[in-house]
Parts: C-alpha cells; sequence; structure tokens
C-alpha cells in the first residue's frame, strides 16, 4: 500500500484536537468501539512515538499502550534510556478494530483506506507538536508517516523522510516481539526494539 503526502487541514474551531478526535465518525470503525483513543504527553514533545491502533485494553481505559503491548514498550523503554512520560504517544488509527469471538474481541489490522481516513487526526497532532523526530512502531505507523507499507524488517533502524517532512525512525511494533514463539528469536526482535528506541532517544 502507498499513501500521499498532505498538510494538515485540521483547523481548531474551539472544541481542541481531542473533543474532536472522541466525536469522530470519519470511517465505520467507530461503531464497535467503545471510545476513540487520543493521543498522550506533552503536547510540544519533541519526540512523538506512533503505534497501529489502540487494543482491547486501551479501548476500555482511553489511553494509549496501557496493554500488554504497551507493558512491553514501557519496560524496554526503560531499558533504553527513553523517558515515556517526555514522548507524545499516539496512534495511526484511534479506534479499535476488531472482531467478536465468544467473549473475546480478536484485534483486526487496519487497512489502507482506514490509515488515510484517520492520517487527518496524526497529520493535526503532527502539525501541533512539530516533533524533532517521530518513531514509527510496526507497519502500519510506517505507513501512515512515510506513505509506504513495505515490510518493517527490512526498514527497521533507519531514518526516512516522513510525509509531512520530518525524520521518521522505524522500528519493530511491540506486539510483534509478543508473538513470536522462539525465545532466540524474540531476544533478538527485543534486542534490535531496544536499540532503536536508545536510537530515538539519543536523537531527541
Ligand atoms: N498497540 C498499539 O499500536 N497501540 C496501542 O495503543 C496499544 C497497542
Amino acid at each position: 500500500a502507498q499513501l500521499a503526502a498532505h498538510k494538515s487541514a485540521w483547523v481548531d474551531t474551539g472544541a481542541g484536537l481531542e473533543a474532536e478526535i472522541r466525536a469522530c465518525t470519519r470511517c465505520p470503525l467507530h461503531c464497535n468501539a467503545t471510545q476513540a483513543v487520543c493521543g498522550e504527553g506533552p503536547e510540544r514533545a519533541r519526540l512523538m512515538i506512533v503505534g497501529e491502533q489502540p487494543g482491547d485494553q486501551e479501548d476500555l481505559a482511553g489511553r494509549p499502550f496501557v496493554g500488554p503491548a504497551g507493558q512491553l514498550f514501557t519496560r524496554v523503554a526503560e531499558e533504553a534510556g527513553l523517558d515515556r512520560g517526555a514522548a507524545y504517544l499516539t496512534n495511526a488509527v484511534k479506534h479499535f478494530k476488531h472482531i467478536p469471538r465468544g467473549r473475546r474481541r480478536i484485534h483486526q489490522r487496519p487497512d489502507a483506506g482506514e490509515v488515510e481516513r484517520c492520517k487527518w487526526w496524526l497529520d493535526a497532532e503532527i502539525a501541533r507538536t512539530q516533533p524533532r523526530l517521530i518513531l514509527a512502531m510496526g507497519a502500519t505507523a510506517a505507513l501512515a508517516l512515510t506513505g509506504s507499507g513495505a515490510g518493517i524488517t527490512a526498514r527497521r533502524g533507519r531514518i526516512e523522510r516522513g510525509l509531512a517532512g520530518h525524520d521518521v525512525l522505524l522500528t519493530l511494533h511491540p506486539s510483534y516481539l509478543l508473538r513470536l514463539q522462539d525465545d532466540a528469536a524474540r531476544a533478538r526482535a527485543t534486542a534490535d526494539f531496544r536499540s532503536d528506541l536508545a536510537q530515538a532517544a539519543a536523537i531527541a
């Protein structure tokens, strides 16, 4: 998938960005989600970190990166010397996409159209934050930020020029680490992830 660049066209009409994100009906994903999950952190953070979309726990809590992937991210960030509280943390897509299976809600990856619709909000967050560096965690964030959906394992650890003209450092998504069954492969991927987070902390 490929996405085109466009500058943020969002204009604050007085309600504020968060209130507008919470009221978003730009795509059908809001129908099955509990709530939109807005970004969190200092509005003028030097580092912006972008994930894919809220998961089950984020959807219920209304905060990004509080579930298992978020806890892993927070732990590895600490090891890497990256201060989560100093960064602006958000997602490419603001509503939880899932299908019900019994009592569980199974995560579904957002498609390129949903990423494109939600880029309206991501562009507005970038325009407001004006970060020195954006860290893209996983392929969906990379697609939203660079326009390219090419595989992330070959691109991680490198800085690409984002659609909005920002430096975008690509890394793995913490959920990917959680899914790896093989201990050695998981240890390698975690080391790569830690090294990318340390690079982000050093630059920003
Ligand atoms: N995964 C994400 O990409 N974002 C979250 O907020 C939680 C899990």
